[in-house]
C-alpha cells in the first residue's frame, strides 16, 4: 500500500477523537441524540483545525448502518465509503475549483433524488466562500426548501464571505485554533504510535511551529521524520524547520537591553552564516517580543502566550528588564521590518536597521516627556489621555516647520488689460489658496486681485467697476474682505446685494482655489474689527504654548488655521 501522510492517517474517526472542539462536537452529538439535526451547517475556522474531519464524522454518524448514532462503527459499507471519500450519498464538492452555477445546478438536480442507499443525502461543500454569487443564489433556493433527508455542510475559512441569506439558513459552528498544549499532546501520541523517539524539545518546537493548526503540526512532523529518521533531535528539528533557538532570541534581547549593538549585529551575521532565512527569523523575534509584551502586561503565565512551560520563566525575567513602552516600540519596529523585508532586495539590511533602532529606541525621549517638559499650563496633563480640544475652545492650529524653508510663491500674473470678455485666467489652473495676513498692497498691484477683477469684468462690467473703488482687500480665515472709504459707501452698498455677492463669491473661490465668504466693510468698521479681534495669526503668535513649542523645536510659524471658523 502506498504511503499515507500522517495528517490523513490520523484523521479522527469519531466525535471524541476530535481534539479541542468540544463545543461543536457536543452540540452535534446532542442534535443526533435528540433527532434535531439541521438541514444546513456552516463549519468555519482556521486551516487544519477539524472542519472537514467533523463534517465527515457527522455524515457517518447519520448514515452508519447502526445509526443515526454518535458512535458510528466505522466498519459498515457506508462508514468505509465515507472515510474513503467515495460514498454515493455523501458528495464532497470543492468550491475552490467548482465555483460556478453549473456545478450548483447539478447539485440541485442531485438533491431532488432521494438517497440511493443511505439515510441521508449529504453535500459537503468545502471552501464554500469561493462560490460565485449565482451559485449562492441557486444554493439558497435549495436551502430554503430542503428536500427531505438532505443535509448541507459548508466548510470555510472565511465565513464573513458567505452571503447573510445563506448564513441565516444554516447553523453556524466556529472552530477554534488549537492550543499549544493540545497540539503537543496529539503529536506526542502520534510519535509514539509511529515508533519514533523524540526529544521533549523537538515536539515542543513542532507544536509551536504549528501555530494552532493540527494539520500543520502533523505535516511538519512528517517532514522532520523524513529528515531525522527514527529519533527526533531538538537541534536538528529546529534546523529543518528553520526555527531559531529560544536561547538565541533571549540573547538578542539581552544585547538590546545592554545597548550592545556589536553583539546584536554579530548575532545576525552568525544566523546568516548558518543559513537561516532572516525574514523568518525576524518573524520569530517579533513573536518573541510580542510574548514579552504580553508577559509584561498580563504575567508570564498568561494563556495568551503559547510556549512550553520552561520558557515562561525566561519570558517573565526578560520582560521585566523593559518598560511596556519599550516593548511596544520594539514590536512596532519589528512588525514594520518584517513587512519591508518581504520586498527588499537585501533583507538583511532591513533587519540590521530594525535591530539598531531597537538598541537606540530606549535612548529616545517619548513625545509625552518632551511635551510635559514644555510645562505650560494649557497643555494636556500627561496622565489624561482625553484630547483637550474636546472641551477647550477651538484653538488655532499651527504648522511649524524648520526655519530654513521658504513658502513657495505660486501666482501667475494674469494679463493686466481689461475689460476682457473671455478672461484668459480661466484656462490657467487656479493658484494655491492664499491667506494674506495683513491688508494687502495697493489694489492695482496685487496679482490675485487683478485676476479677480479680470474675471469679474468678464461677467459684469458693473460689478467690476464697483471693485475699482475699494481702498484695500484681504483674505483671511476663509473670508475675502473688501474695504471702502466712507465717501465710497455707495459702491460698498451696491456690493452687498445678494446677486453681486454671489458672483463675487464664485469668482473669488475660483481664483483663490478655496471657498470663501464675502465681506464688505467701510474703513471705520474695518479698523474696529481689527482692534476688536486680532486675527488668527496674531493670536497664535501671542500664545504662550505656541511660543513654547516654537522654542522647543526651533520652528517658525508658517501657517495658521482658525479652526473655529471651519
Ligand atoms: N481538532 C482536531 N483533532 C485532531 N486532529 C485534527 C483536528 N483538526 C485537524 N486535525 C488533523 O488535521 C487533518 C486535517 O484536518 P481537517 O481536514 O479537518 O482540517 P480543516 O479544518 O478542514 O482544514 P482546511 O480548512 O484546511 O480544509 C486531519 O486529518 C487530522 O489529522
Ligand atoms: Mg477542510
Ligand atoms: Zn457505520
Amino acid at each position: 500500500m502506498s504511503y499515507q501522510v500522517i495528517a490523513r492517517k490520523y484523521r479522527p474517526q469519531t466525535f471524541d477523537d476530535v481534539v479541542g472542539q468540544h463545543l461543536v462536537t457536543d452540540t452535534l452529538k446532542n442534535a443526533i441524540l435528540t433527532d434535531r439535526v439541521a438541514h444546513g451547517y456552516i463549519f468555519s475556522g482556521g486551516r487544519g483545525v477539524g472542519k472537514t474531519t467533523t463534517a465527515r464524522i457527522l455524515a457517518k454518524a447519520l448514515n452508519c448502518i447502526a445509526g443515526p448514532t454518535i458512535t458510528p462503527d466505522g466498519t459498515c459499507p457506508s462508514c468505509v465509503e465515507i472515510t474513503a471519500g467515495n460514498s454515493v450519498d455523501v458528495q464532497e464538492i470543492d468550491a475552490a475549483s467548482n465555483r460556478g452555477i453549473d456545478e450548483i445546478r447539478e447539485l440541485r438536480e442531485a438533491v431532488r433524488y432521494l438517497p440511493s442507499r443511505d439515510r441521508y443525502k449529504i453535500f459537503l461543500i468545502d471552501e464554500a466562500h469561493m462560490l460565485t454569487t449565482e451559485a449562492f443564489n441557486a444554493l439558497l433556493k435549495t436551502l430554503e426548501e430542503p428536500p427531505p433527508r438532505s443535509l448541507f455542510m459548508l466548510a470555510t475559512t472565511e465565513p464573513h464571505k458567505l452571503p447573510p441569506t445563506i448564513q441565516s439558513r444554516c447553523q453556524h459552528f466556529a472552530f477554534r485554533l488549537l492550543d499549544y498544549g493540545e497540539i503537543y499532546d496529539r503529536l506526542r501520541a502520534v510519535v509514539a504510535d509511529e515508533n519514533v523517539s523524540a526529544d521533549e524539545g523537538a515536539i515542543s518546537t513542532l507544536a509551536q511551529a504549528a501555530e494552532g493548526s493540527m494539520r500543520d503540526g502533523l505535516s511538519l512532523l512528517d517532514q522532520v521524520i523524513a529528515a531525522c529518521g527514527q529519533h527526533l533531535d531538538e537541534k536538528r528539528v529546529r534546523q529543518v524547520l528553520g526555527v531559531v533557538p529560544a536561547a538565541l532570541l533571549a540573547d538578542i534581547m539581552t544585547a538590546v537591553d545592554a545597548a550592545d549593538s556589536r553583539r546584536v549585529l554579530e548575532q545576525v551575521g552568525q544566523l546568516a552564516a548558518e543559513g537561516y532565512e532572516l525574514a523568518h527569523f525576524c518573524g520569530e523575534l517579533t513573536r518573541f517580543v510580542r510574548d514579552l509584551m504580553i508577559g509584561h502586561s498580563c504575567g508570564a503565565d498568561s494563556a495568551l502566550i503559547q510556549v512550553p512551560t520552561e520558557q515562561r520563566k525566561n519570558i517573565g525575567e526578560i520582560s521585566g528588564r523593559f518598560s511596556e513602552e519599550d516593548l511596544s516600540r520594539f514590536f512596532n519596529i519589528l512588525l514594520r521590518a518584517e513587512s519591508e523585508m518581504r520586498y527588499a532586495l537585501v533583507p538583511r539590511f532591513h533587519l540590521e536597521l530594525a535591530l539598531m533602532k531597537m538598541v537606540h529606541a530606549r535612548r529616545l525621549a517619548s513625545l509625552e516627556t518632551l511635551l510635559s517638559g514644555l510645562g505650560t499650563a494649557a497643555l494636556p496633563a500627561r496622565s489624561s489621555s482625553v484630547p483637550s480640544h474636546a472641551t477647550a475652545p477651538p484653538a488655532a492650529r499651527v504648522v511649524a516647520e524648520p526655519p530654513r524653508q521658504v513658502r513657495p510663491a505660486s501666482f501667475e500674473r494674469p494679463p493686466a488689460e481689461r475689460p476682457s470678455p473671455e478672461p484668459p485666467v480661466a484656462s490657467t489652473p487656479p493658484p494655491a489658496p492664499v491667506e494674506t495676513a495683513a491688508p494687502s498692497a495697493v489694489a492695482g498691484e496685487d496679482p490675485v486681485l487683478a485676476a479677480i477683477k479680470t474675471k469679474v469684468y468678464g461677467q459684469s462690467n458693473f460689478l467690476g467697476s464697483c471693485l475699482e473703488h475699494m481702498t484695500t482687500w484681504h483674505v483671511e480665515n476663509g473670508e475675502a474682505t473688501f474695504v471702502y472709504a466712507q465717501k465710497d459707501s455707495f459702491f460698498a452698498d451696491l456690493l452687498k446685494s445678494r446677486e453681486q455677492q454671489e458672483t463675487l463669491r464664485t469668482v473669488c473661490a475660483q481664483v483663490l482655489g478655496q471657498p470663501v465668504r464675502i465681506c464688505v466693510r467701510l474703513e471705520e468698521q474695518e479698523k474696529e474689527a481689527r482692534v476688536e479681534r486680532p486675527n488668527a495669526r496674531q493670536r497664535a503668535e501671542r500664545d504662550q504654548n505656541v511660543e513654547a513649542f516654537r522654542k522647543k523645536f526651533d520652528g517658525t510659524v508658517l501657517d495658521v488655521k482658525d479652526l473655529s471658523r471651519e
